[in-house]
């Protein structure tokens, strides 16, 4: 079914039935195609060099360097005083911490915050990856471990979240640093840069992790990588006006890691066994409908997962 994507221009996205039969077809089966992987690696770093490029370091944004903000036009902030000592010296930030990105990662989770992770028993899985991506400062508490693991290398924040469930971090910092420890020493990722809004809450994220010597190291995603990845996917057919994070951190492991397992990635009402599925493995609280196209990012990381490129799990783990 998930085929005629590639073959009819005048293409549907298939049902949620649809993409459930095809998924159970499939079964299990499942074989690594390194020619796949080694592709992959090849276009997303021509396109955009994530290595290099993923977050806003010193290295690629010196001092004058204008960051155009990928959510918005022509909007765009100039690196200063003020903004250089915040971002990290490069991509690979030797010794900067316990935990230090070495390039090429191995295993890489990346982990995204569907309901089909309920009673996944993915916990232990997820686990044994040597580096694990997570989405939105997700609950990792006591009652989702056994589904979703307790280890994070990456954690993305999206300023909303700040201002949502922060306040802003214009009263109290202390719940969100006393939150922020569930994810012991990880890099925290927050596009900081991508809409005028989202800058501040950022920077006082920043502040707040720096000024309690926190474990967290912060890094600024980088708009032009953004920006890049999205145009990558675009002309693959997802046509979103913004990609949803989990594609963003997908896009990022196929660039830095020889392996990708995703977790959580099921954007669809009825489970495997034709049984409702929320969409958080913690809540059931939609996105707004035409901001992201999480069918459409589906059907693409499918299509990797049927050629051995990433594999998805989308059932439970054995
Ligand atoms: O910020 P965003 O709305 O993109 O993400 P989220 O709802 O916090 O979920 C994290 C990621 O998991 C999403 O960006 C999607 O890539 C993926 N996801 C999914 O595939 N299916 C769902 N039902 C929910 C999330």
């Amino acid at each position: 079914v998930l085929c005629w994507f590639y073959v009819y221009p005048g293409y549907r996205l298939p049902r949620d039935k649809e993409i459930v039969e095809e998924v159970l077809r499939q079964g299990e089966v499942w074989q690594k195609n390194q020619t796949g992987i080694d592709l992959y690696r090849k276009l997303l770093t021509e396109c955009c060099d994530p290595r290099r490029m993923f977050a806003v370091t010193k290295e690629n944004s010196p001092m004058g360097k204008v960051l155009w903000y990928d959510g918005e036009f022509y909007h765009s902030h100039t690196v200063n005083n003020e903004t250089y000592p915040l971002f990290v010296q490069s991509c690979t930030f030797p010794s900067a911490q316990e935990n230090p990105l070495q390039l090429p990662l191995k295993k890489c989770a990346v982990v995204g915050n569907g309901g089909i992770l309920r009673h996944s028993k993915c916990g232990q899985d997820i686990d044994q990856a040597d580096f694990i991506m997570r989405c939105n400062l997700p609950p990792i508490s006591k009652e989702y471990v056994e589904d979703v693991g307790t280890r994070t290398h990456l954690v993305t924040a999206n300023p909303s979240i700040i201002e949502k469930r922060f306040q802003n971090l214009l009263w109290s910092r202390k719940a969100f640093v006393d939150k922020m420890k569930v994810y012991g020493s990880s890099y925290i990722y927050m596009p900081a840069f991508s809409m005028k809004p989202g800058t501040d809450p950022s920077l006082r994220a920043y502040y707040a992790l720096a000024d309690t010597s926190s474990n967290l190291t912060m890094l600024f995603a980088n708009p032009e990588f953004l920006r890049t990845v999205g145009k990558f996917w675009k002309t693959r057919g997802v046509h979103a006006k913004r990609l949803s994070t989990g594609l963003f951190l997908v896009s990022l492991a196929l660039g830095l890691c020889e392996e990708v397992i995703a977790y959580g990635f099921w954007p669809f009402s009825v489970g495997l066994d034709e049984q409702p599925v929320s969409h958080h493995y913690y809540d059931n609280i939609l996105p707004y409908k035409w901001f992201h196209a999480m069918p459409e990012e589906f059907v693409q990381l499918w299509h990797l997962h049927k050629t051995g490129t990433l594999r998805m799990r989308v059932g439970r783990c054995p």
